[in-house]
C-alpha cells in the first residue's frame, strides 16, 4: 500500500481540487489543517499549524510526497520553512511548492500594488527564493 500524500492547505480553494484529483487517481490523502475533522473517503485530517510548527511532524510522518498548498495573505515563508524542516527530519519526501504563474514578473512599485498584492512578494515566490538555504 502506498503511503498517503500530504496536502497542506487541502481545505483551501486550490487544495480542495488537488485532494479531489488525487482521490480520483486512487491515492490516499492526508490533509494538514488548523481545524481537525473526521476522516472521510480516503482522506485523513491531521490538526496542525504551519506558522507555529505545532503538529507538523505528525503530519509529515511516513509520507513520501507533499503538495504544499497552504497559504495566507501575510505571506508564508515561515510556514514553508517549518514544513521543510519537519519534512527533512522525517526523511526526504518530494515537496511540490505552489506559486502563482508569472508572479516574479508582476511589478510591485507603488503602495497600492503592495497594499493589494503584497503577499505576492512575501509568500508566493520571491522571498522564498531569497531565503532558500
Ligand atoms: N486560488 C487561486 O486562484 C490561486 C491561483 C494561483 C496560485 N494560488 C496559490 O495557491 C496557494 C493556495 O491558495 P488558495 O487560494 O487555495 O488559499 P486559500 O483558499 O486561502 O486556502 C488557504 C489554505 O491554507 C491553509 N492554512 C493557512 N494558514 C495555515 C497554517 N498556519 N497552518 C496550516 N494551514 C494553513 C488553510 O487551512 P485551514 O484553514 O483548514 O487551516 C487553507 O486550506 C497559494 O500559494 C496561492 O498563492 C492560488
Amino acid at each position: 500500500m502506498m503511503p498517503p500524500i500530504l496536502v497542506t492547505g487541502g481545505t483551501g480553494t486550490l487544495g480542495r481540487h488537488v485532494v479531489s484529483r488525487l482521490r480520483d487517481a486512487g491515492c490516499d490523502v492526508r490533509v494538514l489543517t488548523r481545524s481537525g475533522r473526521p476522516a472521510e473517503d480516503g482522506v485523513e485530517f491531521v490538526t496542525g499549524d504551519l506558522a507555529s510548527g505545532a503538529g507538523v511532524d505528525a503530519a509529515v510522518a511516513g509520507v513520501e510526497r507533499i503538495v504544499h498548498c497552504a497559504s495566507s495573505y501575510q505571506g508564508d515563508p515561515d510556514a514553508a520553512r517549518n514544513l521543510v524542516r519537519a519534512a527533512s527530519r522525517a526523511g526526504t519526501p518530494h515537496l511540490v511548492y505552489i506559486s502563482i504563474v508569472g508572479v516574479d514578473r508582476i511589478p510591485m512599485s507603488s503602495p497600492v500594488d503592495r497594499g493589494m498584492f503584497g503577499y505576492y512578494e512575501s509568500g508566493a515566490g520571491r522571498t522564498w527564493r531569497r531565503s532558500r538555504p
